[in-house]
């Protein structure tokens, strides 16, 4: 742990997202689970990330993948008991790697004792534990599912849910519903996990006037919903989190497509330590639109002393190979820019192997927010199933499982796996890539080149978009530490980039 001097460990940390359901299975049912993540902790550990999140593990019934919660303080026994989730926190601490839950505070399932209850009747002592309502307004549901409001039939009211009718949201302004939730917290700091990745944070807190929402005839509530009410409940949340020792953390998906707005969720130093902001989602594989986001976000994050996130992948979204038009070159030139810019980087699982969304077909399809592809099974083995012994998977393998498997990659030099091993690496061994501030080194339009300084330790990078060789030169004398297709390493820096070459660097005489 570190002293108050020390920056906190999640400002230098590499963190790793665990889909549990497709990591690895241990019981031969097709679907991951906590044995398969213990079974698996050696490769995490080789990879070098300083701490693991795991998206949610706890009872459900799985109308959302787990983002449906029955009880917060038990685990799915799809995914294994209490006693190995004891056990993980355990082994990773054991390994050097922090564990952070997945928390969902916006909505339970339906299934929740809380919301039967609640919908038992309209005068039961849980009634105002969610949100009813006799005359819905136009709010609009995420993942396809229609109007927020669904009607219940005994008690004739409607009740809301910014997702799917399974997830009923709960009301915050109720000081029962407050302290239940931050005691599901403390529940699980008791337990030892160092942090959490709070669910949809930004949607807590609703407009209590239920005014109509323009923006709804296109979009759902929750891309956008922002209201001071949020800020509030995350405050409370923080005072949570902040009494416990070791630095805990509150990492939030603040799901809204504005840097500014993002941005007022760290509050002043009392909200978020860290919100997630996915405008680089948004970006195709291009100098410019990097550029530009890039610059927003140390204009507006630098003055405000808050610190950036970075992420190309997660299970919501299309791999970011996939995005770059399949081109393994391109998701490798993305990686070493993931890891070099000033924030901490996330790392969907398998996007260190390089992996492409699966292809999913009518028959295949399981999510009916239609984001299957990116949450295919990890193939562990070159020869099928791949390490995933027994029942069929859940959702089918990307392609080139057998060439992009872990065993494949893990001792093989040049592999998408040690790539990114290695740049966990350089950024544990240089302040500057962790903690650096963060400039602009002149470079042709379809190259991004930047240096990262704290205090005299220096690196460069730069990154070819194109697919023509491109000319960078930069001032002072250079050398290459890592490229992202592994040519030319511990070379001199002639100024000269391959097509769709990122390369880091450190000055010649260090
Ligand atoms: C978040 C999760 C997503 C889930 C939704 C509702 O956006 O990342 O997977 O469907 O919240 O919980
Ligand atoms: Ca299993």
């Amino acid at each position: 742990m570190s002293d108050s001097l020390s920056p906190p460990w999640w400002k230098g940390a590499s963190i790793y997202q665990i889909y549990p359901r497709s990591f690895a299975d241990s019981n031969g049912d097709g679907i991951g689970d906590l044995g398969g993540v213990l079974h698996q902790l050696d490769y995490l550990e080789q990879l070098g990330v300083e701490a693991l999140w795991l998206s949610p593990i706890f009872r459900s019934p799985m109308a959302d993948a787990g983002y449906d919660i029955s009880d917060y303080r038990d685990i799915d026994p799809l995914f294994g008991s209490l006693a190995d989730i004891d056990r993980l926190i355990e082994e990773s601490h054991a390994r050097g790697m922090r564990l952070l839950l997945d928390f969902v505070p916006n909505h339970t399932s339906d299934q929740h004792p809380w919301f039967i209850e609640s919908s038992s009747s309209r005068d039961n002592p849980k009634r105002d534990w969610y949100i009813w309502s006799d005359r819905p307004n136009n709010w609009r549901a995420a993942l396809n599912a229609g109007s927020a409001w669904t009607l219940d039939e005994r008690t004739g009211q409607y009740y809301l849910h910014l997702f799917l009718p399974q997830q009923p949201d709960l009301n915050w302004r109720n000081p029962e519903v407050v302290a239940a939730m931050q005691d599901v917290l403390r529940f699980w700091l008791d337990r030892g996990v160092d942090g959490f990745r709070i669910d949809v944070a930004h949607c807590t807190g609703k407009d209590d006037t239920f005014a109509d929402e323009p923006r709804c005839i296109t979009q759902p509530l929750s891309d956008f919903n922002d209201q001071p009410y949020s800020h509030e409940v995350l405050r409370g949340l923080r005072r949570v989190v902040d009494q416990y020792p070791g630095e805990r953390v509150l990492i939030g998906e603040v799901n809204i497509r504005s840097t500014r707005q993002v941005l007022q969720y760290y509050g002043r130093g009392d909200e978020l330590h860290m919100s997630f902001n996915f405008l680089p989602l948004d970006i195709g594989w291009e100098a410019e639109g990097f550029r530009r986001c890039i610059e927003e976000i140390e204009t507006l994050y630098a003055p405000a002393d808050a610190w950036p996130t970075w992420v190309l992948s997660n299970h919501d979204n299309r791999r970011h190979r996939t995005r770059y038009h399949g081109s393994l070159a391109n998701a490798r030139a993305a990686a070493m820019l993931l890891m070099t810019l000033r924030g901490t980087p996330f790392i969907y699982q398998g996007e260190e192997l390089g992996l492409e969304d699966a292809h999913i077909t009518p028959e295949t399809r399981v999510d009916p927010g239609g984001r299957d592809g990116c949450r295919a099974p990890i193939p562990w083995l070159a020869t099928p199933p791949h390490g995933w012994d027994g029942a069929a998977t859940w959702l089918p393998f990307p392609p080139d499982a057998d060439t992009l498997a872990a065993e494949r990659q893990r001792h093989d030099p040049l592999s998408t796996f040690s790539l990114y091993r290695h740049l966990v690496a350089a950024r544990r061994a240089s302040p500057a890539l962790r903690l650096g501030d963060w400039h602009e080194l002149p470079a042709p339009p379809s190259v991004l080149a930047y240096r990262r300084q704290h205090v005299d330790d220096q690196r460069a990078v730069c990154i070819n978009f194109a697919d023509t060789a491109q000319v960078c030169p930069l001032d002072g004398q250079w050398l290459i530490e890592l490229a992202s297709d592994g040519h030319g390493e511990a070379t001199p820096y002639d100024g000269r980039l391959a097509p769709r070459q990122a390369l880091l660097l450190r000055p010649k005489d260090v």
